[in-house]
């Protein structure tokens, strides 16, 4: 092994790492970025659609889980949606939002790597793709990481590798592990932002293709409003995605059909001749409304139905319930819930409160935000106040 020795390592050249190597080696420091992936940051490449929706206007805590809800306020502070706005800008990039404040780039994700590339080489950074992180041991002043052929000798250790969502372009539990050896608790881990699966009797199969506009979606006591898209294994969609984060197993979930008026005053309203499934048709997808009145016995006209068969027909419009089995999980999630244990780590500077010079940054942390830009805002803000303090 030959030894080297720089003032800061980091672990994990995605979003996160490659924010803190840059800031950090503008600062003067000497930095080294490691990531055993040949090829940079995957997951930015792959997200939004390959356009990165790389942050929000509405960005503001309410909108990460954690388990201490106040945790990301300082870095959020410190780094804002408008500084990475300011970056995307000066590079020349364009940028529209689609819905909700969720930016994305016009020139695609590619754009967006390119430019925290260019951010890391002017920081002087030296790269290490395509290397393997062996041991890691605290000494005397700081770390000794064995990466490669190489062991380097740091005073600041930056952990930015992840979650474990994806694991076929590289996450792995490595941060998770380097946390418990140095005595950080772990917040138990679980796939977010995911699509939920349903019991095959749950109807939802022999829906697959069919899109709910704007149905509102509720997990517990959060909601959503945005669509919802049933496929062969269960409902996706971004109201899905979002309430899965806050989903409980055993839990339902809860679909308002019908969020703009009340279903008792539409269905008094319709005609009494017809049949069940047509009259819901005119505000729910056809496929569907026939098979949602299949549910409610043979479809009929609406004269035939008791008052009170009437009444519980309304009441599933507005309050449909379902108990997901469970969900696609990390193969198809877009984050990680859970993770290394907030109170552990100094919110104002991301560095461990009791291993002077370990900083745990992005996905790794037990920090999750909404779909939407979110996670990637958090990325950038703790990527960069971790490298201010390296
Ligand atoms: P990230 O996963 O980016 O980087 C971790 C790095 O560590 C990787 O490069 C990995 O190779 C490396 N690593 C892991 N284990 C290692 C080991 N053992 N040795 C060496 N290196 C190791 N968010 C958002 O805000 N807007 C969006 O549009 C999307 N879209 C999206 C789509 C899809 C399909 C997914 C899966 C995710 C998103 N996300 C998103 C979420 C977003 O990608 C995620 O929150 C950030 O990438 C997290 O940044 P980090 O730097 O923490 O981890």
């Amino acid at each position: 092994m030959e030894r080297k020795t720089i003032d800061v390592v980091v672990l994990g050249a995605g979003a996160a790492g490659m924010m803190c190597a840059a800031t950090a080696g503008t600062m003067g420091r000497s930095v080294v970025l490691i990531d055993h992936a040949s090829k940079l940051a995957e997951k930015i490449r792959i997200s939004g659609g390959g356009r990165c929706n790389f942050t929000n206007l509405n960005v503001r805590p309410e909108c990460y889980l954690s388990q201490n809800p106040h945790f990301v306020k300082s870095a959020l502070a410190q780094y804002t949606q408008h500084d990475f706005i300011k970056l995307v800008e000066s590079y020349g990039l364009t940028y529209h939002e689609k819905t909700l404040g969720q930016l994305f780039c016009d020139q695609g994700s590619g754009a967006i790597i390119d430019m925290l590339k260019a951010e890391v080489d002017r920081g002087g950074v030296t790269w290490r793709m395509g290397t393997a992180i062996g041991a890691v041991r605290q000494v005397e002043g700081g770390f000794e990481v064995d990466a490669g052929d190489e062991t380097w000798c740091c005073a600041s250790l930056v952990v930015a590798t992840g979650g474990l969502s994806i694991p076929q372009i590289g996450a792995t539990g490595i941060g998770y592990d380097l946390a418990r050896q140095f005595g950080l608790a772990i917040v138990p881990t679980s796939a977010a932002l995911v699509p939920l699966t349903f019991q095959p009797q749950d109807l939802w199969g022999e829906l697959a293709g069919v899109a709910l506009e704007s149905a509102e979606v509720r997990a517990g006591k959060v909601r959503f409003r945005e669509d919802v898209l049933l496929t062969h294994k269960g409902v996706s969609g971004p109201a899905i995605l979002q309430v899965s984060s806050y989903w409980q197993p055993g839990e339902p979930v809860h679909l308002d059909l019908m969020p703009d008026e009340s279903p008792a005053e539409f269905l008094a309203g319709a005609s009494r001749d017809a049949l069940l499934s047509t009259v819901l048709a005119e505000r729910l997808p056809r496929r569907f409304a026939q098979a949602l009145a299949a549910q409610f016995g043979d479809n009929k006209p609406l004269k035939q139905y008791l008052p009170r068969q009437i009444a519980e027909i309304a009441d599933r419009l507005s309050d449909w319930q379902v108990v997901p089995s469970g969900t696609l999980g990390y193969k198809k999630a877009e984050v990680t819930r859970g993770g290394v244990d907030t109170k552990g780590i100094n919110s104002k500077t991301l560095m461990a409160r009791d291993v002077p010079g370990l900083f745990f940054i992005g996905e790794v942390v037990d920090v999750t935000g909404w779909l939407g830009g979110y996670n990637f805002q958090w990325a950038w803000s703790s990527g960069y106040v971790a490298g201010l303090n390296v």
